[in-house]
């Protein structure tokens, strides 16, 4: 047996096996299945779709395009009722967003508010929680926190791309969720603004403790931020296999993407969603 196929064969064997174990889930997502409208115009989006969050895990969701994982984001949050099944937060099921979870959506550009300073854009879901100095201080912190100290009073339009997404990041962090719902919310910014990003959050997770569920169809970034990956099949999704990805933390652009390792799971993972083997 070659070296890269005997890194290949541990690698993979200890990713499965783990991706199978059971710990204290902070998220259950009980198989839950989605289908929009009735009748004729019945279109089933998730099929079957089971799996659970532990605390402070870093889990990704991939999948080919339109499979349904936005869907799932959307049923998982609780902005929408599955048709069937069940998500528990802390073992209670969730009907709608739940106080301790925050979202990032792809569209940064739908999801600030233009009329709104930065400042006020982060502030604006700690209103009723906080008082003006704690807010004011929350709201320091987390744009501190994603490199945007000295922009507090300019406008999402007078930011690029990748700064209005940080100020996103900010305002999901400084409402300190317990767990961090992302949709594909690095798609629509440059490879290098990319790249910073993902290191970011990966920071602000270990930081925080915050528990990420992080959908994307990039396999790349999946291997790169992921503990483990749930990976979907085509439409109408179910779970074709969970991933653990016990790469070394902390993680590093060049260094973990030159491990054998890295290249090893990577391609496991893209055979799962090309299904070749
Ligand atoms: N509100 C809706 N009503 C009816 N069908 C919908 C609705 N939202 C999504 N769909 C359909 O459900 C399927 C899954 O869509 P979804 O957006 O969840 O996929 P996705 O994996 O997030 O796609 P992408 O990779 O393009 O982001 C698609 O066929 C889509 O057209
Ligand atoms: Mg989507």
């Amino acid at each position: 047996m070659s070296n890269t196929s005997k890194v290949h064969d541990d690698v993979l064997s200890r990713a499965v096996r783990s991706g199978g174990e059971r710990g204290t889930a902070i998220v259950e997502v009980d198989h839950i299945a989605k289908t929009y409208g009735s009748g004729a115009k019945m279109h089933e989006a998730v099929r079957d779709v089971a799996f659970d969050a532990r605390p402070g895990e870093f889990l990704c969701v991939v999948g080919p395009s339109g499979c349904g994982k936005t869907t799932l984001l959307r049923c998982l949050s609780g902005l929408m009722p599955p048709t069937s099944g069940e998500v528990r937060l802390h073992g209670r099921a969730i009907t709608s967003p739940p106080p301790q979870m925050g979202l990032v959506f792809q569209e940064y550009n739908r999801s600030l508010f233009p009329w709104m300073s930065v400042r006020r854009n982060v502030e604006q879901p700690l209103r009723k929680r906080l008082g003006k100095a704690d807010r004011r201080t929350a709201v320091d912190e987390a744009l501190a926190a994603v490199g945007l100290t000295g922009h507090e009073e300019k406008y999402p339009w007078q930011l690029s791309g990748g700064m209005q997404q940080r100020v996103a990041i900010a305002r999901a962090i400084a409402y300190r969720p317990e767990i961090l719902l992302m949709d594909e919310p690095f798609a629509s910014v440059d490879a290098q603004t990319r790249i910073e990003l993902e290191d970011l959050v990966l920071e602000v997770c270990a930081t925080y403790g915050i528990t990420i569920l992080f959908v994307t169809h990039d396999i790349d970034e999946a291997v790169y931020l992921a503990d483990r990956i749930v990976v979907l099949s085509p439409p109408p999704c179910v779970v074709k296999e969970i991933v653990t990805i016990d790469l070394p933390r902390p993680r590093d652009q060049i260094a973990t993407k030159a491990l054998a390792e890295y290249s090893e799971l990577r391609k496991h993972v893209f055979e799962q969603i090309v299904g070749r083997h």
